[in-house]
């Protein structure tokens, strides 16, 4: 998939054992230059190795990099670890950095590019569902600080994005789901016909197969690129593909974070759907589509927080204009309704029974 961008178009690959043409891809979209190689600690036991050797035999000079798994590395802190090492290792204005990981991984190794010495090019490697789906398409890289996730950053496009859909293989089955709350988005904000995909190959997919990876993973990255081109920097278009996180977001804030952000997004698409039948925009019935399809991935789609608790941080959305949430409505599974904008605020009474829907109230203490 071809994707446009401000400063240069990229290319997303999706198939099958594409890590071995690592070296050619960077020969071709940053040749001569050294490679920082940043993963977190599980992805680089895993496949750090074999990307390192591929690169070496190529001639390629590479430093491999890693940092301990999980979104708690997702920080300054980090990043401020990483760029140090990058420069006490002698890396100058010839790097390209490549992020092998998931969405931590694509994120925080995407703001060390676009920070490097005031900006270097990274190349990104998605290994999870999500990051291939979702995070590494569509340039936008950060860290989270304590007043939420993903609020200092950069957009900086990769040079090009690499998905090897083998790696899924050592994925955990949970995450894979995760991932796949992603791409059924994709279909119900744009595209009937991809949500009817995933729902069909659901089984398939959580196995991790490949192939019917490779087609999921490239046709949500369509959808994905399609948006992202035509509004690179969220100023209309692209918050339809915030659909379910006005919600979902402050479900996963509710929960301390302890609910899985495509569980928490789940819950938000499910509740935003019936939003927009209260209010007539929806077309009746889109909820338990969701509904049914979601639950085939993640389980029961409620989100076990207390409903109030969701509301208090409703307000903090950073989407929020003048302190007011608001939400993208759909107009039935593959389409999303624009006359009012793509995000509309809805009455606070809509809001609190579309909450009440998908929660199940706080997991009982030592549960
Ligand atoms: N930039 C964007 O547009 C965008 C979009 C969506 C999400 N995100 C970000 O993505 C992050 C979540 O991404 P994630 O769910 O991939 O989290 P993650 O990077 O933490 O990966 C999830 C877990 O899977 C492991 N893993 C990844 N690939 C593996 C593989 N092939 N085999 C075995 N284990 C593997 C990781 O080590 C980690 O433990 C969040 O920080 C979110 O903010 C960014
Ligand atoms: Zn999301």
């Amino acid at each position: 998939v071809q994707v446009g961008a401000a400063v240069g178009d990229y290319a997303v690959t999706v198939g099958r054992g594409l890590l071995k043409s690592l070296p050619t891809v960077l020969q071709a979209v940053a040749p001569g230059r050294r490679v920082a190689l940043i993963s977190d600690s599980n992805v680089g036991a895993l496949h750090g190795g074999a990307a390192v050797d591929t690169l070496a035999e190529a001639g390629i000079g590479v430093r491999a990099y890693d940092f301990p798994a999980g979104e708690a590395s997702k920080t300054r802190r980090t990043w401020s670890i990483l760029t140090d090492r990058l420069l006490d290792d002698g890396f100058g204005r010839d790097t390209c950095v490549v992020a092998l990981g998931g969405g931590v991984t694509t994120d925080l190794a995407g703001f060390v590019a676009a920070t490097f010495l005031r900006g270097v090019p990274v190349v990104q490697v998605p290994t999870s569902a999500l990051a291939m789906i979702d995070a590494s398409v569509g340039g936008k890289t950060g860290v989270d600080v304590r007043a939420g996730k993903n609020l200092v950053g950069a957009f900086h496009a990769p040079r090009a994005v690499i998905a090897d859909v083998e790696v899924l293989a050592t994925l955990p089955r949970a995450e894979r789901a995760q991932g796949l709350v992603e791409a059924l988005k994709h279909g119900a904000i744009l595209d009937e016909g991809h949500f009817a995909l995933v729902d069909d190959l659901a089984d398939r997919l959580l196995d991790g197969d490949a192939d019917a990876f490779a087609r999921v993973v490239l046709a949500s990255v369509e959808i994905k690129a399609g948006v992202v081109q035509r509004d690179e920097f969220e100023g209309g278009l692209r918050q339809i593909l915030n659909f379910g996180h006005t919600l979902g977001h402050a479900l996963e804030a509710a929960s301390s974070y302890r609910l899985p952000h495509g569980s928490a997004v789940a819950a938000g698409m499910v509740g935003e759907a019936r939003m927009g039948e209260a209010l007539g925009v929806t077309a009746s019935g889109t909820a338990e589509r969701l509904e049914g399809a979601l639950r085939r991935l993640v389980g029961d789609v409620r989100a076990p927080v207390d409903p109030r608790e969701a509301r208090g941080y409703l307000a903090a959305d950073k989407k929020a204009v003048g302190g007011r949430p608001r939400y993208v409505l759909l107009e039935g599974i593959g389409r999303t309704a624009g006359s009012e904008g793509w995000a509309r605020e809805v009455p606070e009474d809509v809001v609190e029974a579309a909450l009440a829907s998908v929660t199940r109230g706080p997991e009982p203490a030592g549960a």
